[in-house]
This record gives structure tokens, C-alpha cells and sequence, in this order.
């Protein structure tokens, strides 16, 4: 029954004037128990559907209510109305499933972000969202494309770790362990050797460490997985669960992984520029209107479409953590305390200095190298200044750090060393130092945020309207 259905956006697309066609969706709209716009989620456009006046009776009729779902037998004819250019003239419809139009939480007019992520379940049924999730769908193939296209191999790390691979101790547990007779040691601490792994385990933060021991025989890898912070930060731009993108490749120093970086984050923009205009154009528009809301000083100078066009044209810019800090000591914002936090070289730079450096200063995505090793992982190349090390992170507008990554200490007797000094435990990462004892070679990563790249492309101002389901703190519905 189901198979002879044709997709509205093939339907516009291909324009079969005078064909039968069949057609399945939800109703939008209804007007004057003669025009129905139909949608089914390949494209934002409805397909209008003409219903024969006088051929079904009233309380048919009335059954044709927003998010109602139809079967539409019908012929494809030529429109004579304004904004599309056919529509189908129906002989058959079917109501497939009702939709009290008293109880629909959604109705056909502009409903606020805040109030549409309380119906999350209902959203993608609005054009918002589901040009969101169709963009979402093109850059996460476009991610597998790229590596696949570059011979990498995609490596499916796992979810459950003992270890902390980024050492910042954000991590949910995983246990089956009872809450009320929780087994002790002697010392009163919790037995986990009692537990279902036999040892603490907790959900991974980052599969870069088992990248690193794929790369290190396969060459080049890439991750593409979930991943969890218990961080408590409820911003704009974090999320308890979200995707990761970890290319990780042998034979690699800062500049090639720099250099990488620079050509996916363009890639993945021209994908979508040559594979969802139709939904970024929409978004764009969606944007501008969001924008004339806001006070003049804040609105940002390009709009969606400029802006992206503006990314993949130019070189990013390259400067180091330590010219960063100094074009933040010189800036009129710190001058006249602009700043919520100090600035000084040492400070784990905070989003207002990050956005500080990508939109007002140079006004481009901006690569910093060079942090100092007190504010960073464990894993990266110390530099000869004994200071700072190997780190990259792309900052980009609107958004702040969109990759972090860095060269990798491949040395044996440095790596330790940093490891000792930082209290990681040397001895449950003897498989991590295996690769530096077998066989070292220089490599590099880096993690890309997925939903910070979807939130850049889309123009979506919060990363819970890029993610179906967000997972923040104190939030877990759905
Ligand atoms: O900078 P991070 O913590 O780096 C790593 O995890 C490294 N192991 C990556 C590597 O070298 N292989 O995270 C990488 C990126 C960030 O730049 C950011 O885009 C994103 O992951 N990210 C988050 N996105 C959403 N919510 C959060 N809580 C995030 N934390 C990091
Ligand atoms: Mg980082």
C-alpha cells in the first residue's frame, strides 16, 4: 500500500504535470474546505492539495485538522495560484490518523524556541526543526564522506571506559552496583570489584586514547560517537551527551593537523551550501527576523548564508595562545573592563575572551597554538619552551572553541614525566604507553564538537535546538 508513495520534494521536483500521484504527510493547514497544505518532512515546501468543493460532506471535512495525516490520491496540475507552481487535484483521500485540533500543542503561527524544546517530541514537525535535523543528517554524512573519501578508517571506540581521557574528572559513572548496600573495603571505600565490570567504570568523555592506539598501525582513523561530561555548565553551548568527531593520524605534526582541521570544517560548510540550501536559505530568513529583535550593537554584520560563504573562502587565521593574550591586554574591552574575567598569560581563556578574539578583533575563525601545558591534558606535545605545548583549538564566531586538539607526546620518559606531575595513574595505562614503547611515531588529533558545527552552520543560537533530545543538567525528558 505504502511503497507507491512519491516524496513531496521529488513531486516539485520532477513537476510529472498530468501523472497520478500518491502522497502521505501532515497537515499544516486548511483553507476554506478547499486547499490543504500537506508536508512530509523531505522538504519544507507543502504540496497543496485541491478538495473537490461539495464532494465530501461537512463532518469529513472537519477531520482535516492541523497534524492530521492523509493518503492523497490525486493528479498533478499546473497551479494557478501564487507561491507554488503545481498542486495535486485530489480524487481520493484518506485520513490515516485524526489530530484534536483543542488538544495539538502546535498551532500555525510562530511558537518561541524555549517553549517548542518543552514539546521536544513535536517539534521536528515544524519547518525550523526539521530543516535543522535534514542539515544535521547532510553534515553527519558528509563527515563519513570526507574521511572515507581520504582513506581513514572509522573506528568505533567504546562507551563504557575505566579511564579518564581527558583527566578533567567530568564523568558519569556506570555501575550496577546497589545505592543502599553499597559493597565497602575495609577503609569504608566502595568495593568495585564487586561491580559488573569488576573495577569503577564510567561513560567515555572522548575515544581519543583508543584512537590513538588504532592510528599508531592503522595510520589514519576517525571517531564519530557519543559523549558524556558531567560538567555542570548550562550554557548556550554545552550538553551533557554529545557527538564527537576524533580524527586521529600517525605521521602528523601541529601544522598537518591544523591543516586538516581547516579543510574538513570547509568541507563540511560546502557540503551543505551544494546539499541544503532550500533549508539554510530558510534558516537564514528564520535568523534575519531573530536579528531585527535584537539591539543594533549586537547584531551580527553577515547574515547565515554570507557569513558560511565568508568560512570557506578565506584562510583561518593562525596565532598563538600567547599573541592571543596579548591582543586581549591591548583591546579597548579589557582597557575599560569590558571583561568579566581576568586576563593574564596563564588563564584558560573564557568564551567572552574566545569571542572577543572571532568577532570583534579579527572577525574570521581563528586558530590558537601554544597554550600553556598547566591548562591542558596530559597527552600533548610538550614544546622546548617547557612552558606550553603542541595544542590547537579553532575558535570560530558565534560559537567560541569548535575543535580542540594537539600533537601528541610521543616521547616515552616526557610523557610519563607529565603524567607523574599530574597524578594520572601510570600504571592502569600501560596499553596508552605500550604505543610509545612499541614503536613510537609523531602523531596529532583533534576533536570536533558536532553540535557547535551544526549550531555554526544552522545559525541556531542554542546547542539544544541542534540535538534532538538535549541532555542538560536537571534535564532528561523524552
Ligand atoms: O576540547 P575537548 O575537550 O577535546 C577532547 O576531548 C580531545 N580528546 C579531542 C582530541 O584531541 N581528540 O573537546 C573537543 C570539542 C570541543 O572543542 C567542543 O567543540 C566539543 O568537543 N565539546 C562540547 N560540545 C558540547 N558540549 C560539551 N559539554 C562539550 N565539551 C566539548
Ligand atoms: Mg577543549
Amino acid at each position: 500500500m505504502f511503497n507507491k508513495r512519491v516524496k513531496i520534494k521529488d513531486l516539485l521536483l520532477t513537476e510529472p504535470i498530468g501523472q497520478e500521484a500518491v502522497v502521505m504527510g501532515w497537515v499544516r493547514t486548511f483553507r476554506n474546505n478547499q486547499f490543504i497544505a500537506l508536508n512530509d518532512g523531505s522538504t519544507n515546501s507543502n504540496l497543496q492539495i485541491v478538495v473537490e468543493l461539495g464532494k465530501y460532506d461537512e463532518t469529513f471535512l472537519k477531520r482535516i485538522t492541523t497534524s492530521a495525516s492523509l493518503k492523497v490520491v490525486g493528479h498533478v496540475v499546473a497551479s494557478m495560484g501564487k507561491g507554488q507552481k503545481l498542486e495535486l487535484k485530489a480524487s481520493s483521500i484518506e485520513i490515516l490518523g485524526d489530530s484534536d485540533a483543542e488538544k495539538y500543542p502546535l498551532q500555525p503561527k510562530k511558537h518561541s524556541l524555549e517553549f517548542l524544546r518543552e514539546i521536544a517530541h513535536l517539534r521536528f514537525r515544524t519547518s525550523t526543526f526539521s530543516s535543522v535535523f535534514r542539515i544535521r543528517h547532510s553534515l553527519a554524512f558528509a563527515i563519513h564522506k570526507f574521511y572515507n573519501d581520504k582513506g581513514f578508517v572509522y573506528l568505533h571506540t567504546p562507551i563504557i571506559t575505566a579511564s579518564d581521557a581527558e583527566g578533567a574528572g567530568e564523568m558519569f559513572k556506570v555501575t550496577t552496583l546497589p545505592f543502599d548496600q553499597t559493597p565497602r573495603k575495609e577503609d569504608g571505600t566502595v568495593d568495585f570489584n564487586e561491580d559488573f565490570f569488576g573495577r569503577a567504570t564510567n561513560l567515555t568523555v572522548s575515544g581519543q586514547l583508543e584512537g590513538e592506539l588504532a592510528a599508531t598501525a592503522l595510520s589514519e582513523i576517525y571517531t564519530f560517537g557519543p559523549t558524556f561530561r558531567a560538567e555542570n555548565s548550562n550554557t548556550a553551548r554545552h550538553l551533557a551527551e554529545f557527538w564527537m568527531i576524533e580524527p586521529e593520524m600517525a605521521f602528523y605534526d601541529l601544522e598537518d593537523n591544523m591543516n586538516l582541521a581547516e579543510e574538513f570544517i570547509k568541507y563540511l560548510i560546502r557540503y551543505a551550501m551544494e546539499h541544503n540550501r532550500e533549508d539554510l536559505e530558510f534558516l537564514a530568513q528564520r535568523l534575519e527576523e531573530e536579528e531585527k529583535q535584537k539591539p543594533q550593537a549586537e547584531r551580527s554584520e553577515m547574515g547565515l548564508i554570507e557569513k558560511l560563504e565568508f568560512v570557506m573562502n578565506n584562510d583561518f587565521e593562525r596565532i598563538t595562545y600567547t599573541e592571543a593574550i596579548d591582543i586581549l591586554l591591548a583591546s579597548p574591552a579589557y582597557k575599560k573592563k569590558k571583561f568579566k574575567y581576568d586576563v593574564s598569560w596563564g588563564i584558560d581563556m573564557q568564551s567572552e575572551h574566545e569571542r572577543y578574539l572571532v568577532e570583534k578583533h579579527f572577525k574570521k575563525p581563528v586558530i590558537v597554538t601554544g597554550y600553556p601545558k598547566a591548562i591542558k591534558a596530559f597527552y600533548m606535545r610538550q614544546n622546548d619552551d617547557g612552558k606550553t605545548v603542541a595544542a590547537m583549538d579553532i575558535l570560530a564566531p558565534g560559537i567560541g572553541e569548535i575543535v580542540g586538539g594537539s600533537q601528541r607526546e610521543e616521547r616515552m620518559e616526557k610523557l610519563e614525566e607529565r603524567m607523574k606531575e599530574m597524578h594520572i595513574p601510570i600504571e592502569e595505562m600501560w596499553w596508552y604507553l605500550d604505543t610509545r614503547r612499541f614503536g613510537t611515531v609523531p602523531h596529532a588529533g583533534f576533536g570536533l564538537g558536532f553540535e557547535r558545527m551544526v549550531q555554526f552552520v544552522t545559525g541556531m543560537t542554542n546547542i539544544r535546538d541542534v540535538i534532538a533530545f538535549p541532555r542538560t543538567p536537571k534535564n532528561a525528558e523524552f
